[in-house]
């Protein structure tokens, strides 16, 4: 996703809550955070800078680190007063780490970034390497977001097939596991993390209208920066229209015949703090 505009216009919504939340429940962790630390999928730094910054030590910095280069240009442009903050441009998920940056972070964070991400062991292990022996990551990400049911639907449909070939590279392979806990604890095992938390929470959230859902969906919708405009449109309606099939998503009716019917989707999200141990 590279829409930073149309990402910064909801950003007061599930992402803020969600992330002050889990702020202030590992505060003490985090206030602990020295040195350099990395926020990966930074997007457009305004919650990098508004509420992770705030929270780590006063004298710590953080690079930012996103796979789009339209979210690193509006981070730097809207973050350039301040010195604590760097951004640059890299995927996680690369198999050509650069050499500057093995061990040169003493804490990660992230936030609604890796379910971006397809090969999980890839990115965890750049993860791994970045990070000096005894630093921290805190991250959260999505496990059940209420369109991806809607993406493998649409990606058979002949209308918008050419634009979605590869639906299923958008959807974390947790939501596809029985056990996406177990699995991901393996995956951190496997890399040479010790697993200090890892749990599956719920989140329900709301918003001001049905009109704003939908310009949140198309915000963080991977595929529509690839259709012209007509097809995207009508995309986005049918997109729409496959949320309203899953039973994690809720309706509250409007009593006010004149104003639409409330709109609430359930997220499954996934929380984790993990060490590099000092001793490998
Ligand atoms: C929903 S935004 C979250 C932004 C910010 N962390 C926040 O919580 O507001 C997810 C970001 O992850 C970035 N992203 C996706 N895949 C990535 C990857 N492989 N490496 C780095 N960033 C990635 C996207 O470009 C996008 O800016």
């Amino acid at each position: 996703m590279d829409l930073a505009n149309e990402y910064l216009k909801h950003s007061t919504g599930i992402q803020y809550v969600v992330i002050t939340s889990l702020l202030n429940e590992f505060e003490n962790d985090v206030s602990k955070m020295k040195g350099t630390v990395m926020d990966i999928g930074c997007g457009p730094g305004n919650n990098t800078k508004n509420l992770i910054l705030p929270k780590i030590s006063n004298d710590a910095v953080i690079v930012g680190f996103d796979i789009s280069k339209n979210m690193v240009d509006s981070a730097r442009i809207l973050n350039s007063d301040e010195k604590r903050l760097t951004f640059e441009q890299m995927s996680i998920e690369t198999t050509e780490l650069p050499s500057e940056y093995i061990e040169r972070f003493d804490h990660g964070i992230s936030f609604f970034c890796l379910h971006w991400i397809a090969d999980l062991k890839c990115a965890f292990e750049n993860i791994f390497k970045m990070l000096k022996p005894g630093g921290t990551f805190l991250s959260q990400h999505i496990l059940l977001f209420n369109g991806y049911n809607g993406y493998l639907k649409l990606s058979e449909n002949s209308k918008y097939r050419e634009y979605l070939k590869d639906a299923r590279r958008f959807i974390t392979p947790l939501y596809f596991s029985k056990d996406p806990r177990g699995t991901l604890i393996k995956i951190l095992q496997e890399v040479g993390f010790q697993v200090l938390h890892c749990s599956v929470r719920e989140k329900i959230t709301g918003y001001k209208s049905q009109n704003d859902r939908k310009e949140l969906f198309e915000a963080v919708n991977p595929f529509v920066t690839r259709m012209p405009d007509d097809v995207k449109n009508d995309f986005m309606d049918n997109l729409i229209q496959e949320t309203f099939k899953e039973e994690t998503v809720l309706f509250r009716k409007n009593d006010n015949p004149l104003e639409e019917d409330k709109i609430f989707d359930l997220y499954k999200l996934i929380m984790l703090h993990i060490k590099k141990p000092c001793v490998p």
